[in-house]
């Protein structure tokens, strides 16, 4: 459970924002004084800490200074009332991770919150991989993730890491889909001399393209329609620290030439500002396209591919690496048996021998949500056959082979696998109806893919002819 401290000397704030975070599913300590809440902090970790601007004794900056001069990681997230912004902007120069403007709507309060805890778990979950030094980070109690594998391949891979994670240069990382690449920036972070200051993971392809230079460079209240306040853009509130630039390869060619701009000056400004902003940041980057070819067919910039490409890690798909299925699944064993509390030690002989021979093409992330899954449906301490029903078979005639459970886990599955991605859209502020789309797009396509035969399609979506009229003539009506 994700620990939150609340430090306010208003009760009747400090009541309503524990209740909220406590229904959320979060434990919440608070302090009504600042000297109260450094004491605390001493004494305890927290995952997030909520601190209010204005207090009788020291004030949230004074708290803020001392935090960070204790090389605490957890974020802080300033709140003052309205009209002291500048001290809001204050506080993030100082390292504070947001701010909040009294009062507060609780969406805006979700939003940050949730941003925050993130970023916490990015920073503080350390990456080890093998040899590296298990350096003790002095806020590491949340436990690490380790990049497993000894294949020569992965070897080269840890070669290259601790090569060049102190060395403060660019990183490019590629690799297919689910090969580690996320794993692999947060290892050179948690490994560079930058660990103890910000990491901040920035998905372009999930970002909207007229959204994506308010998030990385920020703007000013009023730059444009619903500028309500000043906003600090991803790249200043990482000064110091660390960006990790997630899908590079999905950024459109204007945006790739504002990115370019702003490594070549090291600075750039505010949407709507006047003064130009000077940040240190170390670029990492990484893109399961193969950024090359995108080069010569013009859709990447090259001078942008070669200021990010100063190192390149070539993460290897996992069919290359078959060696290191076993020690993968032993891990995932006893990482999520754990997790789940269960006691699953073992997996079937023959599972192993079909696990080598399996393409893989989701790579680790694919074997990690097998295990995961098999585990969650394990009865007994080993896991059999049985288990891995859903196991995507290479060629699409075993689906025939599979009985009515085995395929509404695959459909499970699949599901579960698009929806993070349409939600993400969504949150983007679309504010579409997400649920009738994504009735409507199931309507038509299967409509499509049976010549526009009723019939069939009611039976391809599991629901009668006449309710398939009946939502047609919805959409139409629409
Ligand atoms: N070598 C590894 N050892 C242990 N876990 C791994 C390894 N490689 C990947 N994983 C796990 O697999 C999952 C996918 O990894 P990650 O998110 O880093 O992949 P990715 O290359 O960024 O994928 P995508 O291109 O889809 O974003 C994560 O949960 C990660 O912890
Ligand atoms: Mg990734």
């Amino acid at each position: 459970m994700e620990k939150i401290l609340l430090i306010d000397d208003d009760e009747g704030l400090i009541h309503f924002l524990g209740r909220f975070f406590q229904r959320k599913g979060y434990e919440v300590s608070a302090c009504l004084s600042g000297r109260d809440a450094l004491e605390q902090i001493e004494r305890e970790s927290f995952d997030l800490i909520l601190l209010d601007y204005k207090m009788p004794d020291l004030n949230g900056i004074d708290i803020l200074i001392k935090l960070k001069k204790s090389q605490i990681k957890t974020p802080v997230i300033i709140m003052t009332a309205y009209g002291t912004t500048e001290l809001a902007i204050e506080a993030m120069k100082r390292g504070a991770y947001d701010y909040l403007i009294k009062p507060f709507e609780r969406k805006e309060l979700s939003r940050v919150v949730s941003e925050a805890l993130i970023v916490n778990r990015q920073m503080k979950e350390m990456v080890s991989f093998p040899d590296s030094s298990s350096r003790v980070l002095p806020d590491s109690a949340k436990g690490s993730l380790q990049i497993i594998g000894n294949s020569k391949k992965m070897q080269e891979v840890y070669k290259l890491i601790g090569q060049i994670a102190e060395k403060d240069v660019p990183v490019l990382i590629t690799g297919e889909s689910g090969t580690g690449k996320e794993l692999v920036a947060r290892a050179i972070y948690h490994h560079s001399g930058r660990s103890q200051k910000p990491f901040i993971a920035i998905n372009c392809a999930a970002i909207p393209d007229n959204l994506f230079e308010s998030e990385l460079f920020g703007y000013e209240r009023g730059a444009f329609t619903g500028a309500e306040r000043t906003y600090i853009g991803k790249l200043e509130r990482c000064d110091g620290g660390t960006c990790f630039l997630d899908e590079i390869g999905d950024l459109s060619f204007p945006l790739q030439a504002k990115l370019l701009r702003m490594l070549q000056e090291g600075e750039f400004e505010r949407l709507g500002g006047s003064g130009t902003i000077k940040v240190n940041v170390r670029m990492l980057a990484a893109s399961n396209k193969d950024l090359k070819k995108e080069v010569e067919e013009g859709t990447f910039r090259e001078d942008l591919y070669w200021r990010l490409k100063v190192i390149a890690i070539d993460l290897p798909p996992l069919r290359e690496r078959t060696e290191d299925i076993n020690a993968l699944v032993d891990y995932f064993l006893s990482r999520f048996s754990a997790e789940y509390q269960k006691s699953v030690h073992y997996i079937a002989e023959n599972m192993r021998k079909k696990f080598s021979s399996y393409s893989w093409p989701g790579n680790v992330r694919e074997l990690e949500n097998c295990i995961r899954r098999a585990i969650l449906l394990c009865t007994g301490d080993i896991i059999s056959e049985e288990q891995f029903g859903f196991l995507e078979p290479k060629d699409e005639h075993h689906l025939q082979s599979l009985n009515r459970d085995q395929l509404l886990v695959r459909l499970r599955d699949k599901l579960e696998d698009i929806v993070p991605e349409i939600l993400r859209l969504s949150k983007e502020g679309i504010h579409a109806n997400i649920i009738d789309m994504v009735e409507e797009t199931l309507i038509i396509k299967a409509l499509e893919e049976c010549g526009n035969n009723q019939v069939k399609a009611a039976k391809i979506l599991g629901i009668s002819r006449n309710t398939l009229r009946h939502r047609l003539k919805k959409i139409a009506d629409k």
